[in-house]
């Protein structure tokens, strides 16, 4: 039954995986070839894929994921048409401030600040567009995953939505890093955050304790740090 169970899964870096019992939820799926963590993309057959940018540490193994699981894709305009052009026919693309529904949920695409764009191996980048953040209701919860973001005021705005959960990147170089993200929950005001888009690579180390410890005294909010493949039962947390 939709709405009395929700299973949480981290992949490592941006990859979730939401599980309400009755149908599953892929966030930014990359697992081949991530270096912090394995997971086989044929071990995933969700009935949902949803893309905060095109950069190719988000959109890993999606159309692989997709194809064969024939899955919904929903991104930003450019990213989903550039998709639906590799032969994804779940592509759905949307854009910020539009609520698309998808098997057991919704989502609403929020802004982001960030760059967005899939590099080809010869180096070509295509895709162009902008990134997005994601407000998703499913499983009974609403969830916010900010994807690849700076800082913004306007996440006082995404308070508005009465986030359960908040997935914030804290590895900074290419985001905001564990103090913003600090502010960020301050804005935000979630009931719980994980924190993501940290340790993949040596540019985001970042010593996530510290994070958790700071964001509790200073916040309202719970950190669970999962381990990559580590599961939060949302249901109960
Ligand atoms: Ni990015
Ligand atoms: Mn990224």
């Amino acid at each position: 039954m939709k709405g009395i169970s929700l299973k949480l899964t981290w992949f490592g870096h941006s990859a979730f995986l939401l599980d309400d019992g009755e149908h599953t939820v892929l966030i930014d799926p990359f697992l081949s070839g991530n270096p912090a963590h394995q997971t086989d993309p044929e071990s995933v057959s969700p009935d949902t894929i949803l893309l905060t940018h095109a950069h190719n540490d988000h959109v890993g193994d999606t159309i692989d994921i997709a194809k064969r699981a024939n899955s919904q894709v929903i991104a930003t305009f450019e990213l989903g048409t550039w998709l639906s052009m590799q032969g994804v026919e779940g592509a759905t693309p949307a854009n910020h401030g539009g609520t698309v529904e998808f098997a057991g949920g919704t989502v609403k695409l929020t802004p982001a600040w960030h760059t967005s764009s899939y590099q080809l191996e010869d180096g070509t980048f295509v895709a162009p567009g902008i990134p997005a953040g994601m407000v998703i209701r499913f499983g009974g919860k609403t969830i916010y995953a900010a994807g690849d973001t700076a800082l913004f005021l306007d996440m006082q705005l995404i308070a508005e939505e009465q986030l359960d959960v908040a997935l914030l990147p804290i590895g900074d170089h290419f985001t905001m890093g564990p103090d913003d993200a600090l502010r960020a929950v301050s804005m935000l005001r979630p009931g719980i955050v994980v924190p993501c888009h940290y340790d993949t690579f040596p540019p985001i180390e970042q010593p996530v304790d510290t994070f958790r410890s700071r964001v509790e005294s200073e916040t309202a909010s719970r950190v669970f740090v999962l381990e990559p493949g580590g599961v939060l039962d949302l249901t109960t947390a």
